[in-house]
């Protein structure tokens, strides 16, 4: 049978919920058999996931809860925020971790290399390159330069990679900080670490923070709303409101979630990350980007094909950029593969086919759904959820 992805994610979801939820108890002997389920699942999910990226997730998830379940055989039990997890970290070791997610080299990605995202661009074009630029024209009209944007939608749409791209413009200093990481590693020093990220970014003229999964800040505000999940609230939003540009100085702030619904308010308002930018799956000019890219790179195996690129636009929408990539990728896998097989002389090889393409479509499992888009959708209407 078929893997059923969607019905084992959330399988896996209400096992990670239900640990978190026994060990935040002190319920180890539940907490554990719990445990153990979410790990079978991540791995079975890491094992059977469509992307790459989403195979790599679930196996970092599968480590970390490999991690806790470590911790719980030696009598520990790292969700007990009152006995805060020793990280042994002296404040030289949070610095050195602080100023190490800090790379030094800008990326070479551009705008340009992203494809559709228009509102995104211009946003950035706008409030980021523009006062870089031409400042004189920029500050006759306003008295601050940089973005503070949440960006939200389906896994895969590009959400990272717009992020490394605005770095690249701005050939600035960038840091890619995943919430979740800081929050499941150092619980009782979070607070701290976060602190000390925006203190190193207030170092730099031009600097870039990315805050990935940001919704790991609020995630716990339903279930738990502890004094510990307050603190790195407040921390954040007090280190956000300070992260201000100076002078000419551009600070850019930038967060990232699938799951806009479950940010707080708090986070969302104006002056914090007030601008909102869905980040959606790519429409048919979007589409026609990546597949015009593939035929100009690899134009002797598409050009004068069956293949046409009309076809592929089509056939590719519901896809997002992570999953074109893939299937283009395992669409010419499928060509080189018959080339070998049919052992032809040095020299000849076939074009890519209209079979190759269709069999890597169907063997792809798309990990986005009508459902999800829906629910983004609504989102993005400011319909309840
Ligand atoms: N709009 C796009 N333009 C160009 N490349 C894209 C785009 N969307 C996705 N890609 C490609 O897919 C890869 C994965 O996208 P990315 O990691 O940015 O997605 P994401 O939205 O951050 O996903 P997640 O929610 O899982 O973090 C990128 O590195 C890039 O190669
Ligand atoms: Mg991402």
């Amino acid at each position: 049978m078929a893997f059923d992805y969607p019905s084992k994610n959330r399988s896996y979801e209400a096992a990670l919920a239900r640990t978190k939820e026994c060990l935040k108890a002190n319920d180890v002997e539940n907490g554990g058999l719990y445990l153990s389920k979410a790990i079978a699942l991540s791995f079975e999910l890491s094992q059977n996931a469509a992307i790459p990226e989403m195979a790599s997730r679930f196996a970092k998830e599968n480590a970390k809860l490999k991690k806790v379940q470590e911790l719980l055989s030696k009598g520990e039990n790292p969700f007990l925020k009152t006995k805060a997890q020793p990280s042994g970290d002296t404040e030289e070791d949070i610095q050195a971790a602080v100023t190490g997610l800090f790379s030094n080299k800008a990326p070479t990605t551009r705008l340009d290399d992203v494809a559709g995202l228009a509102e995104v661009k211009e946003q950035i074009r706008i409030n980021v390159l523009l006062p870089l630029n031409n400042p004189e024209l920029y500050f006759k009209y306003k008295n601050e330069a940089g973005a503070r944007i949440i960006m939200y939608g389906p896994p895969g749409c590009g959400k990272s990679f717009v992020a490394e791209a605005i770095a690249g413009e701005l050939k600035c200093h960038y840091a890619v900080v995943v919430l979740s990481d800081i929050l499941d590693k150092y619980v009782g020093e979070a607070p701290k670490r976060i602190k000390a990220i925006f203190e190193e970014a207030e170092r730099y003229d031009n600097v870039l923070l990315f805050f990935d999964e940001i919704d790991a800040l609020c995630a716990s505000r339903d279930s738990d709303e502890s004094t510990h999940t307050r603190d790195i609230m407040n921390t954040f939003l007090t280190c956000m409101s300070g992260f201000k540009p100076k002078g000419k100085a551009l600070k850019v702030i930038i967060g990232a979630t699938n799951r806009p619904w479950a940010l707080d308010p708090a986070l969302v308002r104006g002056g914090r990350l007030d601008t909102a930018i869905y980040v959606r799956l790519p429409d048919e000019k979007a589409r026609a980007f990546f597949v015009d890219k593939e035929f100009q790179r690899y134009r002797d195996v598409f050009e004068g094909g069956e293949l046409t690129r009309e076809y592929l636009i089509e056939q590719l929408d519901g896809y997002s950029g992570a999953d074109i990539k893939s299937i283009l990728d395992q669409t010419k896998t499928r060509t080189l593969k018959r080339v070998l097989e049919a052992k032809l002389p040095a020299g000849q090889y076939f074009k890519v086919s209209k079979e190759d393409f269709d069999l890597a479509l169907s063997a792809h499992h798309n990990p986005v759904n009508a459902e999800m888009i829906l629910r983004y959708e609504m989102f993005e209407k400011g319909v309840g959820l």
